[in-house]
């Protein structure tokens, strides 16, 4: 079984998905760290010299590579980058390849995760506050339009991590009865 937690940027799919993965004996893979990894760079270096279409190119690899795997014997959550189910066809391999879980954060909350912690994310690193702000807003409703709200299941994580986990633990569990 493969999981797929997708959503904005700071709506804690690496934390959950780390949590989760533990609780249920599942595999992590968070996508930015493996890349990194691999890469031997962070993706800010990456994006600053080799582009961010060469960036997106390499998650869509990696994506890939993870819905051919099989998980016969267990499961793997997989914390997706906030942009990989925005570009090419990832959605829709995530939707076929696994079960695709949007973790949804209101614009507020989102904002106080982020301001804090710009420093590792390209797209948002020399931005002021008010530029976090109305860039949150308006590309979290294109992204939550265009794809995330086509996820199998949404959740939302405005509370805490424990909370978040709780609520995907109990609504899997549920739906998995009644299948
Ligand atoms: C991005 C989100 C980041 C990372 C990169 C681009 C995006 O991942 O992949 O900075 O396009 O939203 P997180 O969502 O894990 O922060």
């Amino acid at each position: 079984m493969k999981v797929f937690l997708i959503g904005f940027m700071g709506c804690g799919k690496s934390t959950v998905g780390r949590i989760l993965a533990d609780r249920l004996g599942f595999d992590f893979i968070d996508t930015d760290m493996l890349i990194e990894q691999r890469w031997g760079m962070k993706i800010e270096e990456m994006v600053a010299t080799k582009g961010e279409m060469f960036f997106r190119h390499i998650e869509t690899e990696l994506l890939e590579e993870i819905i051919s795997q099989p998980y016969d014997t267990g499961g793997i959550i997989v914390a997706c980058g906030g942009g990989m189910p925005c570009s090419e066809n990832n959605l829709l391999m995530m939707l076929y390849g696994g079960t695709t879980i949007y973790l949804k954060s209101s614009e507020r909350v989102l904002y106080d995760r982020l301001k804090n912690e710009r420093g590792n994310r390209f797209l948002i690193k020399n931005m002021t506050d008010d530029e976090l702000k109305t860039y949150i807003a308006e590309t979290l409703t294109k992204r939550h339009n265009s794809y995330y709200s086509q996820a199998y299941m949404i959740i939302t994580n405005d509370e805490t991590v424990d909370n978040c986990v709780e609520k995907i633990l109990n609504k899997t569990l549920f739906a998995r009865l009644f299948a």
